[in-house]
């Protein structure tokens, strides 16, 4: 199965600390292998990341830093293939944009904007595909949660997080967890 790389561009650390983090949390828990923050580091975010996976398992990246262009390069060079986000795109139930991307069968680099992104995310030098969570503009997190969930069929929500410290035990009611450290 190809993998799914997150990239989160326009990240202002004032205002986007919450949303960033909530990004970074929906491609764990949806399947992705990691993100990148491009441009701009946020130590707090690396460091919530980091306890995430400490207590939740998994294997997961976060790497930051990274001007947006040389991640995007550095991904095309590696033979992957790169969709950009967008309310403008193609509209991913109207359209046959998924499957296009699945056939492809090459890594997928998403990536998700903030503020206004650059007039080249949406050329052929940067994406390979626009794709639009219906053409409705909503959010950063919303859109990367359908795609993801829509990539991989749903079947990202049975995945188990190997090295858990902790982990969740589905109940009708309540709360029951099971954990390998007395702290939880
Ligand atoms: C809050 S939106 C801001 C968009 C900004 N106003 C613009 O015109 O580019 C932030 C990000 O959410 C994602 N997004 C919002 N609505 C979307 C949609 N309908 N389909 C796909 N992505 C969407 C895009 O990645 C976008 O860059």
């Amino acid at each position: 199965m190809p993998k799914i790389v997150v990239l989160r561009w326009g990240h202002r650390p004032q205002r986007d600390a919450r949303l960033t983090t909530h990004v970074v949390l929906t491609a764990r828990a949806l399947g992705a292998s990691g993100v990148i923050l491009t441009d701009v580091k946020d130590e707090k975010i690396k460091e919530t990341v980091e306890k995430v996976v400490n207590n939740w398992g998994g294997r997961f990246f976060f790497e930051m830093g990274i001007p947006w262009e040389k991640a995007v390069r550095k991904w095309r060079e590696n033979g992957g293939v790169v969709v950009h986000l967008t309310a403008y795109g193609e509209n991913i139930e109207t359209s046959d944009v998924l499957e296009r991307i699945k056939a492809s069968g090459k890594d997928v680099l998403v990536i998700v904007g903030s503020q206004k992104v650059p007039r080249e995310f949406f050329s052929e030098k940067v994406s390979d595909f626009n794709v639009a969570i219906g053409n409705q503009p909503h959010s950063e997190c919303s859109s990367l949660a359908v795609f993801l969930d829509r990539y991989f069929n749903g079947k990202e929500l049975t995945k188990t997080f190997e090295n858990a410290k902790i982990r969740i035990i589905p109940q009708k009611r309540g709360k029951k967890v099971v954990s390998s450290d007395s702290e939880f």
